[in-house]
Parts: structure tokens; sequence; C-alpha cells
């Protein structure tokens, strides 16, 4: 299947391989395409990075349910639910596995479970069980089922991340943006109002991938420690029942609901692609959904931060840059030398490495993004790694081996700038992108 959106999903998991959401949505789209053996390995790697996630499980159960495996599907279940919290997918899992298994009342009583988090449920073949057995009393089943508050807001993209400032190497002069913009208003309100300071608006992050965008917004979250609520594309498309601007609504009045909050649009580009871009884009009700979310037309946005990013901001829509919108962009450039540095001493922490020379390391690897450099220590380790199998001695890694490493590994940010330079060059209104031309060194 060459997908497209299979395909963007894919890539942003390279980036950030931990987000259990990306992997959901690549493991929901292959689940629906009948390639259930793919999304179980999907689905197994992401319980890899977050081990007991309930989202992650409830999937893999859907795919077990899927192929057959009922009790298996039916145990998975059962531990999520055990652990509190669960999803209304998760009991609907557990109601068709165990209406496979031809345990109707089990069944029944899951999917009560079910509708009780989610009243729209409305899945013919169990709402048949709810209505074919009138008189019976499920009340003992619901005990073995119900662990969790069935009310509890249970959320696959809601967090609060420890990840703070202290993790992003450099990154100066947008961390001093972020924190006038978003950090000091939440912090000091009574000043802001009396120097009669607007507040609000949104930031908008924009650059090559890999270079600390993502890991910037939540970093935001973790600095004001509020709740992080983290939207991709698949959020919102919702290739699945096909109801996006009923999904931002909720999404923002989540946001509203559990404020002080960071609400992130990552790859806001397929959300709110200029009409000239449909292909890629979620269609023009969307937008005017988006837009009115944005200004808070019926509700107030107060005390929810509004952050979002995009490797590709000219196929952006004009009316989101307006002021009260994203009407802050910042470029996400590179690493140079001296991030590169932070960077690295960030992710050394915790490696089994001696005493390193990040400057040297940092002088070889020109070009090379955040993520390059994690995948750079990734392939140093690996060696490392196999050398000690060999000669049964494990060492720390040495400089000498991230200066190896660093020949294996390839810049990605190179790719990136040849696109952004015709748009920055021949599409630059306002001087919108001068920080590229800047950064590229071709003066206007
Ligand atoms: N400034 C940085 N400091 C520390 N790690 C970084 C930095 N930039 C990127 N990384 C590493 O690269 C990974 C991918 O970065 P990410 O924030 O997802 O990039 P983007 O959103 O710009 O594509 C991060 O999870 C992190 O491991
Ligand atoms: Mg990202």
């Amino acid at each position: 299947m060459n997908d497209p959106i299979l395909n963007s999903l894919r890539e942003a998991l390279r980036q950030s391989p931990e987000n259990a959401h990306l992997r959901l949505s690549i493991a929901r789209l292959l689940l629906d395409a009948g390639r259930y053996a793919e999304a179980e390995t999907e689905l197994k790697e992401g319980l890899g990075h977050n081990p007991q996630s309930s989202p992650l499980e409830t999937g893999l159960a859907e795919v077990y349910h899927a192929q057959g495996k009922f009790s298996v599907a039916i145990m998975l279940c059962e531990g999520v639910i055990k652990r509190g919290n669960p999803a209304a997918e998760t009991h609907v899992v557990m109601a068709k596995s165990l209406l496979a298994n031809d345990d109707h009342e089990g069944a029944s009583s899951a999917y009560k479970l079910a509708k009780q988090l989610n009243p729209e449920l409305d899945l013919p073949e169990l709402e048949e069980l709810l209505h074919g057995l009138p008189g019976i009393d499920t009340s003992d089943l619901e005990l073995n089922f119900a662990h969790g508050n069935p009310n509890a807001d249970y959320d696959a993209y809601q967090e609060r991340p420890k990840t703070n400032f202290a993790d992003v190497g450099g990154m100066e002069s947008v961390k001093e943006e972020v924190r006038i913009k978003i950090i000091h208003p939440l912090t000091h309100p009574e000043i802001y109002a009396a120097y009669g300071k607007k507040t609000g608006g949104g930031i908008l992050l924009y650059g090559p991938p890999g270079c600390g965008k993502t890991l910037m917004a939540r970093a935001t979250a973790g600095e004001v420690k509020s709740t992080f609520i983290n939207i991709s594309i698949s959020d919102v498309l919702d290739m699945y029942i096909g109801a996006s601007e009923k999904n931002l609504r909720d999404i923002f009045a989540k946001a509203r609901a559990s404020k002080p909050s960071v609400l992130f649009f990552d790859e806001v580009d397929a959300l709110a692609a200029s009409r000239r871009d449909m292909r890629q884009s979620a269609g023009r009700q969307v937008i005017n959904q988006f837009l009115a979310e944005l200004d808070g037309i019926d509700s107030d946005n107060d005390g929810v931060l509004i952050m979002a990013a995009t490797n590709a901001p000219w196929h952006l829509d004009a009316a989101f840059r307006r002021p009260g919108r994203f009407d802050r962009i910042l470029f996400v450039p590179p690493p140079d030398s001296e991030a590169r540095e932070s960077i690295l001493k960030v992710l050394l922490k915790g490696k089994p490495a001696g005493e390193v020379d990040v400057a040297a390391i940092a002088k070889k690897t020109k070009d090379f993004s955040g993520a390059d450099l994690a995948e750079l220590i990734e392939v140093a380790i690996d060696s490392k790694l196999q050398a000690a199998i060999k000669t049964g001695k494990p060492e720390p890694l040495r400089t000498k081996d991230f200066l190896q490493a660093a020949k294996k590994v390839k810049p990605t940010t190179k790719e990136w700038f040849t696109v952004a330079r015709n748009h920055a060059m021949y599409g630059n209104e306002g001087g919108q992108y001068d920080d590229i031309l800047k950064y590229l060194g071709i003066s206007k």
C-alpha cells in the first residue's frame, strides 16, 4: 500500500519512535488494511518504548481479535482494565472478543461499560446484545471489569511531561521567545495586565525535521508544569469516522478543561494547508473550525498555550498567521556547533560513555540535526556492542567511537534546505522566511 498518510506517519515516527499515538495511528491503518502481522509488530515495538501503555495494549488486543486470537485479546484487555482508567475502546475490544468466544453475558456487560464511557457508541453487533438480553443481571460481571473510575478522563495523548528546557540542547533564542510569549504571561498575569499587554496567540515552530520542534513543545509544558496535549495530524484527520470538526472542538474543549495546558499541533500543515494545497489538507470546513477555535469565538482560550510545528510552513493557509493566531513564527534551524555540543551532552546522559570530547564530535557533525546526533550515538553504541561481544569485554564509549560513527550517519537537514531555499527566495511575502535566507547566507 503506497499510502501517503501512512508514509508521512512513518516518517514522523522515525523522528520520535516513542510517540505512542503515532504508533497507534499507523497500526490502525495497517489493521484496517488487513495487514495484521505488520500492525502487531508495530504495536509491540511501541510497547518496547512505552511498556504498559494502555492505548497500545488495547490496540494490540484489537489486532489479536482481528486475527481470531480471542483469548489473548481478552487477557490483554483484562490487564488494561485492572490497571484502571480503561478507555471505551478497551471495553469494546473486550466485548467483541467475549462475544466471539460465545460469552454473551460478559460481552454485554463489557459493552455497557464501554457505553458509560462513550454514550455515542453504536455498534450494531453489540447493541443487539443489550436489546436481546433484557432480564440478565450483569452487576457481578461489571464488578470484575470496572476497576477504574469509568468517568475518569482517560486520554491517549494527554500527558504531564517531565521533559523541560534542560533537556533541550541549544535553541537559546527559541527558549527566550517561548519564555516571553508563553511562560511569563502565565506566571505573571498581573504584570501583563498592568501594562495592558494582550496575551494569547500561538507560536509556530518551523524548520527541518529532527531539530527539536516537538521536543521544544513538550519541554515547554514541562517547564510550566502543565498538561501537554499533543495532537498529530492523524488525530484530527480522523480517517475512521470522518468527524474532524467535532474532534477539533473536543480537543480545544479538553485543553480548556485541563488548563494550564499546552495544546500542541504537530505537523500542523496537514491540518491547516491552504486551499491551493488541498491534496494534503483536511478541507475548508476543518480549517474554518480550527480558526474559530483559535480565535476562541465561543469560549475563551485563557490558560491554553497554543503551539504548532511544521516542516512545511509554505503549505500553511495565510489566515493562520493573523494576529492572535500563530502570530509568532519561529525558525528552528539545525543546531550550530555549540548547540550540537549541548545536544550531545543531553543525549549522552545515562549512556555508557566515558570521558568524551563533545566539542570534537560537534565539529565533525556539521548539518546534523538533533535526531541525527541521536542516531549517531545509537550507531556508536551498536558497533561498540558488537566489539564487546567478540572480546567479551564491555568498554565505555570514547570520542573516537563517535567520530567513526559520524562518518556512517548522513546529516538529514540539507535536503530540507533545497526545498526551503526556493520558497524563501520566491515566496517570501512580508519577509516571512528572512531567517532561512540569513541562515543560508543569501542576502536580499
Ligand atoms: N535541541 C535538541 N536537544 C536534544 N535533543 C534533540 C534536540 N533536537 C532534536 N533532538 C533529538 O532528536 C529527536 C527528534 O527531535 P524532534 O523534536 O522530534 O524534531 P522535530 O519535531 O523538529 O522534527 C528528539 O527526540 C531528540 O532525541
Ligand atoms: Mg516533530
